[in-house]
C-alpha cells in the first residue's frame, strides 16, 4: 500500500475515472493474461516484432499504472521480478483475481505513480502502456522514474501518437480527422468536454527535453503502424488513420550511468 501521499487534483479525479472504468478492463485483462504471446496497444502488435521486453530476465522492474497488470505477468513470466502501481482499486481488484487465477504472484500496490514507495535505484526497469504516461503529469513521473531506477535502468513507455493528437475531435466518439484540430505549441495536460479525466501528452521535443534533463538518453521512438488487417473497437481512431499516420507510439530511455 502507498496511499500516503495525499493525491493531486488530476489522480484524485483519474482514480474516479479509473474505478468506474474498470468493469469495461475485465476481459482485456483476462485475455492479456492468458495469451501466449504478449501484444501492444490498440492494434496488438506483438512482442515478436517490438521487443520491448527482451532482456529483462533476472531483472527488477516496476509497471506504472499496470491496471489489470498483464504486462507485470509477461514480465514475470519472463524471469523478471515486476512490482506494479495502480492509482485504481478497481483495476488492482481484477489484477488481483487474475494473479490467483493464473497462480502468478507479484507485489501490486495501490498509489499515484508520481510518488513510489520505493527507495532511490530499486529496479532496473520501467514500463507504462498507456498508465502513468498517458495519466501522470510528465514532469513529475519521468523524474520518479528516474529516482526509481538504477544507472543503466531503461524506460519504455507507449502512449498515444502525438499526431493522433493534434487531430482528434473534442468528441472522444469522433475518429481522428486529417486535420490538424489544436496547437502543438503547449500540449500538457489535456480535458475532453464531457470527461472527467485529466490526460498528459507532449510534443515530441518536450519529451526529449524531460527525458534528458531527468538524466535519460533517448534510445528510440518508434512509431507504430496498424498493421493491413486491423481492426479495433477504439471509437478515437480508424484503422485507415492508423495505417496513414502514428496513432501510438514508444518512447525507449535510458538512464544514464
Ligand atoms: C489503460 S490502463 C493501463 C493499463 C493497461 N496497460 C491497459 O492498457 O489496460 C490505465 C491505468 O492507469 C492507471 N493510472 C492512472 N493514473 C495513474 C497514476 N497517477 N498512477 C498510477 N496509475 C495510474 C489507471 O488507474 C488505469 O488502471
Amino acid at each position: 500500500m502507498s496511499d500516503e501521499h495525499e493525491l493531486p487534483e488530476h489522480a484524485a479525479r483519474n482514480r474516479e475515472h479509473w474505478d468506474e472504468m474498470a468493469a469495461g478492463y475485465v476481459s482485456a485483462g483476462e485475455r492479456q493474461w492468458g495469451a501466449t504471446e504478449a501484444s501492444w496497444g490498440i492494434w496488438n502488435i506483438p512482442e515478436s516484432e517490438l521487443h520491448l521486453l527482451d532482456g529483462v530476465e533476472g531483472l527488477d522492474a516496476i509497471e506504472l499504472g499496470c491496471g489489470t497488470a498483464y504486462v507485470s505477468a509477461w514480465l514475470a513470466r519472463r524471469g523478471a521480478r515486476p512490482v506494479g502501481i495502480d492509482n485504481s482499486p478497481n483495476q488492482l481488484d481484477t489484477a488481483r483475481r487474475l494473479q490467483h487465477a493464473h497462480g502468478l504472484e507479484f507485489p501490486l500496490l495501490l498509489g499515484n505513480a508520481e510518488h513510489v514507495p520505493y527507495p532511490d535505484a530499486s529496479f532496473d526497469f520501467a514500463i507504462s502502456e498507456y498508465g502513468a504516461c498517458l495519466w501522470a503529469d510528465p514532469y513529475v513521473w519521468v523524474a520518479e522514474a528516474a529516482r526509481l531506477l538504477r544507472p543503466g535502468g531503461r524506460l519504455v513507455f507507449l502512449t498515444n501518437g502525438y499526431l493522433l493528437m493534434l487531430c482528434a475531435p473534442d468528441d472522444e466518439d469522433e475518429p481522428a480527422t486529417d486535420r490538424l484540430l489544436r496547437s502543438s505549441f503547449g500540449m500538457h495536460r489535456f480535458e475532453w468536454p464531457d470527461d472527467p479525466s485529466v490526460e498528459f501528452h507532449l510534443a515530441h521535443g518536450d519529451w526529449v527535453r524531460v527525458l534528458r534533463a531527468n538524466g535519460f538518453e533517448v534510445e528510440d521512438l518508434i512509431e507504430l503502424q496498424a498493421p493491413g488487417d486491423a481492426t479495433s473497437n477504439a471509437m478515437f481512431v480508424s484503422p485507415q488513420w492508423a495505417q496513414r499516420w502514428p496513432s501510438e507510439e514508444v518512447w525507449i530511455a535510458r538512464k544514464r550511468g
